[in-house]
C-alpha cells in the first residue's frame, strides 16, 4: 500500500488517497486523542472503526451505494475503501450539472432506505454525498449508528436541510421536494418524519434565543 497524498484532516480522522494493488483508494484512519487515557482511546477507536465498517456493509446490503470496503485494520483504526470519483452534492448543486430536485430525490431515497433498516447516517451533509455520473454515493459513516427512533431519523434529515440552508438557500424548496418523494418511495413515513424535523428546528431556535438573551425571556 502506497500513500499518494493527504486529502483531509478532521477532528476524528485523517483521509489519505492511496494505491492498493494498483487501485486508487482511500485510507481513513482515526486519530489518537491525547486527552484520553491511551488504553481507553485505543479501545474506543477500535470500536468506532468496527462500527463504521459494519454500517457501511449494512448500507450496501440495503441497496445504498457506498464505497466498497477493501480492508479493515483494527490495530491501526483504519478502513481502506474504494475511491469514488465525482463532485460532492454541494459542488453539484453549485455547478448545476443535475436538477436539484433529482439530486434531492436520490438523497431522500437513500436516506429512506437506510432508515427503514434502522441505520442512521449521523452526518448527512451535502459534502458527505458524492455524485459519480448518474449515481449517488454516500460516504463518511463515522457518526453512524443503529436506531429506529423517529428523533434519530429526524436529525439525519435536519442535518441535510441545515447544510443546504448554509450554502444553497435558494435551492431548498426544489431539493426537499425531491427528497420527500424519494423518502416516501422507501418508507411511507415522510409526514411523521417531517413533523419531527420541524419540531427539532423549533427546539434549536428556542435554545439559540435563550443563549442570545432574545426570545420570550
Ligand atoms: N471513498 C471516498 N472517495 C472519494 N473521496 C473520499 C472518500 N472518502 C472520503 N473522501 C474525501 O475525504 C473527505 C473527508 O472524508 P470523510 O469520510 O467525510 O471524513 P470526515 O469524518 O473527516 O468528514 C470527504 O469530504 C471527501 O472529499
Ligand atoms: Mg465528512
Amino acid at each position: 500500500m502506497e500513500i499518494v497524498r493527504e486529502i483531509s484532516r478532521g477532528a476524528e480522522s485523517v483521509i489519505y488517497e492511496c494505491r492498493l494493488w494498483g487501485l486508487r483508494c482511500i485510507l481513513k484512519k482515526r486519530t489518537r486523542k491525547l486527552y484520553r487515557n491511551p488504553i481507553l482511546d485505543s479501545e474506543l477507536n477500535r470500536e468506532r472503526t468496527k462500527q463504521e465498517a459494519r454500517i457501511m456493509l449494512s448500507s450496501m446490503e440495503a441497496g445504498v451505494n457506498v464505497p466498497a470496503i477493501l480492508d479493515v485494520d483494527l490495530r491501526n483504526f483504519s478502513i481502506y475503501m474504494e475511491y469514488i470519483n465525482g463532485p460532492t452534492v454541494m459542488e453539484a448543486l453549485d455547478s448545476k450539472i443535475m436538477e436539484p430536485e433529482r439530486i434531492g430525490q436520490m438523497v431522500g431515497k437513500f436516506a429512506g432506505r437506510l432508515h427503514s433498516r434502522g441505520l442512521i447516517h449521523g452526518d448527512l451533509n451535502t459534502k458527505n454525498l458524492i455524485l459519480n455520473g448518474n449515481d449517488l454515493f454516500v460516504i463518511d459513516f463515522g457518526l453512524s449508528k443503529h436506531s429506529f427512533e423517529v428523533e434519530d431519523f429526524g436529525v439525519d434529515v435536519h442535518v441535510f436541510l441545515r447544510s443546504l440552508e448554509s450554502v444553497h438557500p435558494g435551492l431548498i424548496e426544489q431539493v426537499m421536494k425531491g427528497f420527500s418523494h424519494g423518502y416516501e418511495e422507501e418508507t411511507r413515513e415522510w409526514v411523521v418524519i417531517w413533523e419531527k424535523v420541524l419540531e427539532i428546528r423549533r427546539r434549536g431556535r428556542y435554545v439559540r434565543e435563550r443563549k442570545t438573551g432574545g426570545g420570550d425571556q
